[in-house]
């Protein structure tokens, strides 16, 4: 079996659409553990996105803005392979609640069988944060509700304006 790739530098995927406060608490503790933190912007064939990679990427930036040692990437490619790309050790996925882990330990398993070498981390968001979720936010945003509370302060800002704008909606 090949050697494990040292955790130096770890991946945290998602679709972040946008990113939220919960996101954002399992960022900065995986940034913690870790010397460089890759959040990739990926697609979800699952979910179908309404904005851009790079608006979520830029959003990303705004809100990571100050915090050293974190580099952002999108991507349609499988989540292996940008992380090979990237050359990271483990890929950090959040959890809210144990309804999450279903899905999360299956899509672990699926990606260790195409890349063995990747080691997969679980973070459970801070209690506070999991109740929230990006689909939540765009949909109070899209009703003129406060998103405030859910998300990073920049985020809250660029997102009630996308929404506030007529035709400015956007679609992955
Ligand atoms: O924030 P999400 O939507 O829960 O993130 C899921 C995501 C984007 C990480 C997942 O769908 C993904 O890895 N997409 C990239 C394509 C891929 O690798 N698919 C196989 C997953 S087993």
């Amino acid at each position: 079996m090949k050697e494990a790739i040292p955790l130096r530098r770890m991946i945290f995927p998602g679709s972040f659409d946008p990113l939220t406060l919960g996101h954002f608490d399992v960022l900065r503790r995986a940034r913690a553990l870790c010397d460089e933190l890759v959040v990739a912007v990926l697609q979800n064939p699952v979910k179908a996105g309404v904005l851009t990679p790079q608006r979520r990427m830029r959003l990303i930036e705004q809100a990571t803005e100050g915090l050293p040692g974190v580099r952002v990437v999108t991507s349609s490619d499988l989540l292996v392979e940008v992380a090979r790309q990237q050359q990271v050790g483990c890929i950090v996925r959040g959890l809210r609640t144990a309804a999450d882990s279903a899905g999360e330990i299956q899509m672990a398993q699926l990606n260790r069988i195409l890349a063995p070498e990747l080691e997969v981390l679980m973070m459970p968001t801070a209690p506070e944060y999991a109740f929230i979720s990006s689909s939540f936010v765009r949909d109070i945003a899209a009703r003129g509700g406060d998103i405030r509370p859910f998300v990073p302060p920049s985020i809250a800002q660029d997102v009630q304006r996308l929404y506030q704008t007529p035709g400015e909606k956007e679609a992955f």
